[in-house]
């Protein structure tokens, strides 16, 4: 079961999923780290662990479609089961995603539908929520909306800030991600229409 992970970023996430890859814990291959940024520290990483990567940039294209277009283009090399959307900090075109759908998922960093975007600790904190959490979801033509696959939670505590939450969170993160793909690897959930099925029920 191979997968292309996405990331522009430090890909911490990315090397949650490597190392539970490589412990033989999570039953899938990496194929490769797509990047829309060459010089990040998840490109860096994944060179370090001899694992292909593909990382254009965006400026060297006419316009957003464009780019979204070849770095698609460059999966088919690769024959990914799925795709993983880590930490990429880019809207994608949604024609470009939709012979996708139902193999690409995203994991964004807040209860969704709640605070979808960015800054989404600060506006947990701001909004006085008693949870925070994070989502695994199938990618759609919104900006992270899709179907939720799950979700980890946490308590916020009185005296959280943004940092404090982001950090107890990015842990949960790095269960939450490589649970639901070694789910997915299994065929324990997949892509129905619109909705989640869990071995074969909504
Ligand atoms: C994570 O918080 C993820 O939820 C969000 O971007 C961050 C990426 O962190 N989409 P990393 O690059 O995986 O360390």
């Amino acid at each position: 079961f191979g997968l292309v992970v996405f990331a522009s970023g430090r890909g911490s996430n990315f090397l949650a999923l490597h190392e539970a890859a490589r412990d033989g814990t999570l039953p899938v291959r990496i194929a490769a780290l797509f990047s829309d940024r060459p010089g990040c520290a998840a490109v860096a990483a994944a060179r370090e662990r001899g694992i292909p990567t593909v990382a254009l940039r965006p400026r060297d294209f006419a316009d957003r479609a464009g780019f979204d277009r070849a770095l698609f283009a460059e999966l088919d090399a690769f024959s990914p089961a799925l795709v993983v959307l880590a930490g990429f900090l880019r809207i994608l075109d949604p024609a470009v995603i939709a012979p996708w759908a139902g193999r690409i998922i995203n994991i964004h960093p807040s209860l969704l539908p709640k605070y979808p975007g960015l800054d989404t600790h600060r506006r947990a904190l701001a909004s006085g929520d008693a949870f925070h959490g994070a989502s695994v979801h199938y990618v759609g033509a919104e900006l992270d909306a899709g179907p939720v696959i799950a979700q980890a939670a946490l308590a916020v505590a009185p005296d959280d800030s943004p940092e404090s939450l982001a950090t107890r969170l990015l842990a949960e993160e790095h269960r939450l991600l490589p649970a639901v793909v070694d789910l997915i690897a299994r065929g324990r959930i997949a892509l129905d229409g619109a909705s989640v099925c869990l071995d074969g029920q909504p």
